[in-house]
């Protein structure tokens, strides 16, 4: 029998390092998510939610229901959601918005497609459609389209709900597009719809399956989402965004990921900002 792992002394649930190694294998395969092996404080907490809701009585009970048939239908997503790490900001990394700035005000084209493609809860996308609101001369049609594999985050992205005083939102950015809520919404804001128009929120995983993404796009931002994944994994989706993007699209990557070493794809232009080749 392996040893227990659950953190607490007398655990709700038993939790085992075979528990933990079929979680690992799990979501590496759903999500090409590769958890370190320090994570099991996070699987077990995170996790434990789901068997209480689901009426598990233990790992191994669940993860059986989770790989049959009858389970992997409706438990697959919500699994993912559960292990999937979520944190993002308004204008996270501010000097890619600065340089975003730069390179949509020097724009020649008569129609702009970005894609975002770890929304999260939608704060990046609605960065982006403000820059593009600032910056892009006026009779340029812009289009932004925001994935994630997480569809909970997503349901936050849509509703375009924040705390006013969320982190990266400046006043005056907070004044000109968004739409201060009152009563019982007071303390909160949502983006205001014109903006929220330009960016079409949809669910895709990175690893896996057709991505149907249309015309291709002339920015691409995979920011902080390859670090979950092992290095062949990224190799195959940069090769994946490589093909989604127009010759001379730039790639706007989060601040510990590195892909110098696929200069025949994308080519190091800035601070982990790529040219495609
Ligand atoms: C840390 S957040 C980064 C959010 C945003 N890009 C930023 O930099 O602020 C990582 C996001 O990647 C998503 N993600 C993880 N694995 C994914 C996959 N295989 N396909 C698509 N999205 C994935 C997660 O659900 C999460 O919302």
């Amino acid at each position: 029998m392996s040893p227990i792992l659950a953190p607490a002394a007398d655990p709700e649930f038993s939790f085992s390092a075979g528990d933990f190694e079929r979680v690992r294998g799990l979501i590496r395969k759903h999500a090409g998510i590769h958890l370190h092996a320090g994570k099991q404080a996070m699987v077990y907490s995170r996790l434990s939610r789901r068997l209480r809701e689901t009426g598990h009585r233990s790992f191994v009970e669940y993860l059986d229901w989770l790989e049959s048939p009858q389970g992997i239908g409706v438990e697959k997503q919500e699994f993912i959601n559960s292990l999937t790490t979520n944190l993002t900001a308004f204008f996270r990394e501010e000097h890619h918005f600065d340089l975003l700035t730069e390179q949509l005000r020097n724009f020649k084209g008569s129609s702009l497609r970005i894609w975002c493609a770890a929304a999260s809860t939608g704060e990046e996308p609605y960065s982006l459609a403000m820059t593009v609101a600032e910056s892009l001369r006026a009779g340029v049609s812009a289009q932004i389209v925001a994935s994630d594999i997480d569809s909970k985050v997503l349901a936050t992205a849509r509703r375009a709900v924040y705390a006013t005083d969320s982190k990266g939102l400046s006043p005056e950015r907070l004044r000109r597009h968004c739409q201060r809520g009152t009563g019982a919404n007071d303390g909160r804001m949502r983006v205001k719809p014109d903006l929220a128009r330009m960016i079409d929120f949809r669910q895709l995983n990175l690893v896996e399956g057709e991505w149907n993404l249309g015309e291709p796009f002339d920015i691409v931002f995979c920011r902080n989402v390859m670090i979950y994944f092992d290095a062949p994994t990224q190799r195959k989706v940069l090769e994946r965004i490589h093909a989604v993007m127009k010759p001379h699209g730039h790639l706007f990557v989060g601040h510990s990921e590195n892909f110098t070493d696929e200069r025949h794809l994308f080519r190091l232009r800035g601070k982990t900002v790529y040219e495609r080749v």
